[in-house]
């Protein structure tokens, strides 16, 4: 079973790519790219987002035909092996510009690109789709598990919800279920409400795809990886006591990488949200908590947590 971590907008940076690398994933995945902004050779693309931790993935969307296969070509020259499509993202502005999930109704579309990537670069790549299960009147995932099939796709990664779920209720694992009884050829990806090992254990054994994607489980959790991985390869779920010590060590380490990767301020910014799932399972956090929010600068709040967590 292969334990992969999912392409976060805003989350996914460099600096929480390297943590996750510390856990092994099988594969990890960049934020979502623009393929505009590599056309364009936007400098915060191309420089932050694509910025290597190691062997990433990397998940593009757009809306035109000639701009994806432009994309992978400089994604293919800039080393990247594994691009994946963004057939899900389910935000409004994403969505009214007819790209991420609104792709899904564009069945011609969306098969044409693929046919093209794989003509063109299908020897240099690995090329794999991330969709989710509706969109408007589109509710046949099945399209896509089939064209993966046709077309030998790497992977199909299907989160269980519909684009009108947005990110509330729950991933339809039954789905992810037929699919895979259905298409045992097909590398089923689920994906969806993975948060600890028991929504693991119940949702692989219930679909048995062949890999599992996690995403917010692994907010302030990287250790998540950790315990998926030594419950496929012992069959014994173990849920993983992480202590206060690895915890506040993974943040400073986290924190600094930040730093060093976009400077203070920047980190300032970014690494609010990460410090706080971090802390969010500690005891007592309230007045740490109420505390961190009051420090103004990244280095008085790393100085914060080495006092006093
Ligand atoms: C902050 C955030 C950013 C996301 N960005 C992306 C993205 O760039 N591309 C993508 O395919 N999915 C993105 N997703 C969706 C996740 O990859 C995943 O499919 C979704 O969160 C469902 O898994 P979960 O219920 O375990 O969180 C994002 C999710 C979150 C919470």
């Amino acid at each position: 079973m292969q334990v992969m971590t999912a392409p976060m907008a805003g989350v996914t940076d460099y600096s929480f790519r390297k943590i996750l690398y510390e856990f092994s994933p099988d594969i990890i995945f960049t934020e979502m790219v623009d393929v505009n902004a590599l056309k364009y050779n936007n400098h915060r693309t191309l420089d932050e987002i694509l910025r290597r931790a190691g062997n990433e993935a990397v998940q593009i969307f757009g809306n035109k035909n000639d701009d994806f296969l432009q994309a992978v070509k400089i994604l293919i020259n800039k080393g990247f092996g594994h691009i994946d499509i963004n057939l899900g993202c389910p935000m409004k502005k994403i969505v009214r510009a007819g790209k991420g999930s609104a792709l899904l109704l564009e069945y011609e579309f969306v098969k044409n690109l693929t046919a093209d990537i794989k003509k063109e670069y299908g020897s240099d790549i690995t090329l794999s789709i991330k969709i989710r299960t509706g969109y408007k009147n589109f509710s046949n995932p099945e399209y896509y598990v089939n064209l993966a099939e046709e077309y030998d796709l790497y992977q199909i990664c299907i989160h269980g919800r519909t684009q009108e779920q947005m990110y509330s209720g729950y991933a339809d694992w039954n789905i992810i279920k037929e699919m895979k009884q259905k298409y045992k050829n097909v590398t089923i990806i689920g994906n969806g409400d993975l948060t600890n090992l028991q929504e693991i254990k119940e949702k692989t054994e219930l679909a048995k795809p062949d890999g599992i994607m996690l995403a917010r489980g692994l907010l302030g959790n990287p250790w998540l990886i950790k315990a998926a991985k030594d419950y496929f390869n012992t069959g014994e779920s173990v849920e993983y006591e992480v202590s206060r010590e690895e915890i506040k060590n993974t943040l400073i380490k986290h924190i600094n990488y930040c730093i060093e990767d976009k400077g203070e301020i920047r980190a300032n910014l970014d690494m609010r949200k990460h410090i706080f799932w971090y802390l969010k399972n500690l005891e007592n956090i309230e007045k740490i908590k109420n505390d961190i929010i009051k420090i103004k600068t990244i280095r008085d709040v790393l100085k914060y947590i080495v006092d006093n967590i």
